[in-house]
């Protein structure tokens, strides 16, 4: 075989180049969910074309960037970009034991919703009082993220109060069977059914404050109250979308599984 220099098997270049034509190969098959989960940074690629990749992550690339009018040859360099760059935190929360995982998920993403709630309602109260008669759409956001987070309450209960509870059993108790029935025996996939339409109601009011925030750019005449609100709004999107994606894409499904196993053996 003619190896010309630089371009030998062993050579970087050769193993980039072949890791690149084996990632695009492969990518266009997976859903943007799994792409996620193999590597959660590509996460804020997908942020960054407008792409769901927690309630509509079923969708391939094309798929997506076919809905959002976006070249996806664009999408493909950018993920290439990224899954090459060296690797910060990266957590393989897909082969985390499921306690382990609802832990994290309460510990982490539930905690930061309650801390920040109170802080994000003042800087947007703040605003509006300052703003909100020559920005109307300041007064939507505040409107918006008061029902995004009334509703959010409800949730963080129902799952450390009944769902979060039931996984942790199961995923330690391994002989124990029809072990997921909630307290009124409603089955935990129903249950989790209804946790999977709210994350579909949550990431429709997100899209409206992304539209209404202009992606978190606040105008240049703003004062740091209203930057600060879009700087807390933006990070507590982030954190949202990636808790989303961990129980919607990762957890349930697994505790669901889990759960049909148990009960056919
Ligand atoms: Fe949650
Ligand atoms: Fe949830």
């Amino acid at each position: 075989m003619d190896c010309k220099e630089g371009h030998s098997p062993f050579s970087l270049q050769f193993k980039e180049d072949y890791f690149i034509l084996f990632y695009m190969e492969n990518i266009s098959s997976l859903s943007i969910s799994e792409i996620v989960s193999k590597d959660y940074r590509t996460a804020l690629v997908f942020r960054s074309f407008g792409i769901d990749f927690c309630c509509k992550g079923h969708e391939t690339i094309s798929e997506a960037s076919r809905r959002k009018k976006t070249d996806p040859q664009l999408i493909l360099e950018k993920l290439i970009e990224v899954v090459t760059s060296p690797a910060e935190e990266s957590f393989d929360f897909k082969n985390w034991p499921l306690s382990l995982l609802a832990n994290y998920i309460e510990n982490k993403h539930h905690a930061m919703i309650r801390e920040r709630v109170p802080l994000i309602r003042k800087f947007l109260k703040r605003a509006v009082n300052v703003h909100g008669s020559h920005e109307p759409n300041l007064k939507k956001i505040k409107a918006s993220f008061q029902d995004s987070t009334d509703n959010l309450q409800k949730h963080l209960e129902q799952e450390e109060l009944i769902v979060f509870p039931f996984i942790r059993k199961i995923s330690s108790d391994p002989d124990r069977k029809n072990l997921l029935l909630g307290p009124s025996f409603q089955p935990i996939s129903e249950l989790i059914y209804y946790l999977m339409v709210e994350h579909e109601e949550e990431e429709a009011i997100w899209e409206e404050i992304r539209k209404l925030t202009h992606n978190y750019s606040p105008p240049d005449y703003a004062c740091n109250t209203y930057k600060v609100a879009f700087a807390l709004l933006e990070e507590f999107d982030v954190s949202l979308q990636k808790h989303m994606h961990l129980e919607r894409n990762i957890l349930f499904p697994q505790a669901i599984a889990l759960n049909l196993e148990k009960n056919l053996n």
